[in-house]
């Protein structure tokens, strides 16, 4: 049988990055990371390890310090649509429609105006949103935002979405519904994912891979392969969450993440 050669679609090497000063302290440090086709990659870490900083530099909004990230071969020097950005908070345009805020990435890109009504009236029933294409955002829950965030970032049909725990503020059972759409539009578009979040079950229940940083300077300390997201359909959530493979991962990785927390508390002291 032939090896699987993954191909990378984003490559960070040897980054690291310090806010403000050249010299100050690095938030990010040595950073090596490959995103590849398909791939549904969680990143976990203490609060303040650098997690957004990362997903920033892959998104092209700020620039590392030292070490680059390539995306096909190419640096990344600025935002582009190939890459969907979704955020905890969507910053939706409050006087736009649902459908403009999600036709306004191609109205940026010229896409002629009927053809993009189209589409973005496509990505909206694709999040279940279409009977709200008029309504503003004021006039949506929080879940419905992030659904309108989700259509606005996928509408480009994006190769890379970068999600910065966008489920974050979400509750229980609406967070699970999201995941479930998530889950639905990675097996359907086949796009690269990389997941910021908190939660270690959300990481193993939609990841393909979970990677854990250190604490401030962040560093990739541990990575894991899984694959509990295949078996996962919104019927089956619950048995795939509390398999016995799936809470021993939870474990170890909790340990890994508290450990990190504690030397955190112990360096205070
Ligand atoms: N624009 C900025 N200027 C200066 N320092 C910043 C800036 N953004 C973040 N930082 C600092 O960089 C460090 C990493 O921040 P970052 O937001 O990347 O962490 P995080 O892992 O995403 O944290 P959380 O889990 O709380 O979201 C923190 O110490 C933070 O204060
Ligand atoms: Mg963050």
């Amino acid at each position: 049988m032939l090896e699987k050669n993954p191909t990378a679609i984003i490559s960070v090497e040897n980054v690291s990055l310090a806010y403000g000063a050249a010299d100050g302290p690095n938030v990010l440090e040595e950073i090596d990371l490959k995103l590849h086709e398909g791939e549904f990659v969680c990143l976990l870490g203490p609060s303040g390890c650098g997690k957004s900083t990362l997903l920033k530099i892959i998104a092209g909004l700020i620039q590392p310090s030292a070490g680059s990230a390539v995306m096909d071969g190419i640096h990344i020097t600025g935002p582009e649509w190939h890459r969907g950005v979704v955020f905890q908070q969507p910053p939706l345009y409050s006087w736009l429609s649902t459908r403009e805020n999600v036709r306004f990435g191609l109205k940026m890109r010229k896409i002629p105006k009927a053809e993009g009504l189209k589409l973005a009236d496509e990505y909206l029933d694709k999040v279940g949103l279409l009977q709200y294409a008029g309504h503003k955002p004021y006039e949506l829950s929080g879940g419905m935002k992030q659904r309108v965030a989700i259509a606005r970032a996928l509408v480009n049909s994006p190769r890379v979405l970068l999600m910065d725990e966008p489920f974050g503020a979400l509750d229980a059972l609406t967070r699970e519904e999201m995941q479930q759409l998530l889950r639905n539009i990675w097996r359907e578009t086949g796009c690269t994912i990389l997941f910021i979040t908190h939660d270690v079950d959300e990481a193993l229940s939609l990841g393909t891979r979970v990677l854990v940083m250190s604490r401030s300077p962040g560093r990739i300390i541990r990575e894991f392969t899984t694959s509990f997201t295949c078996g996962i359909t919104a019927e089956s959530t619950g048995q795939a969450r509390y398999s016995p493979a799936f809470l021993k991962l939870r474990e170890e990785i909790l340990g890994l993440i508290n450990k990190q927390k504690l030397s955190s508390i112990n360096n205070l002291n």
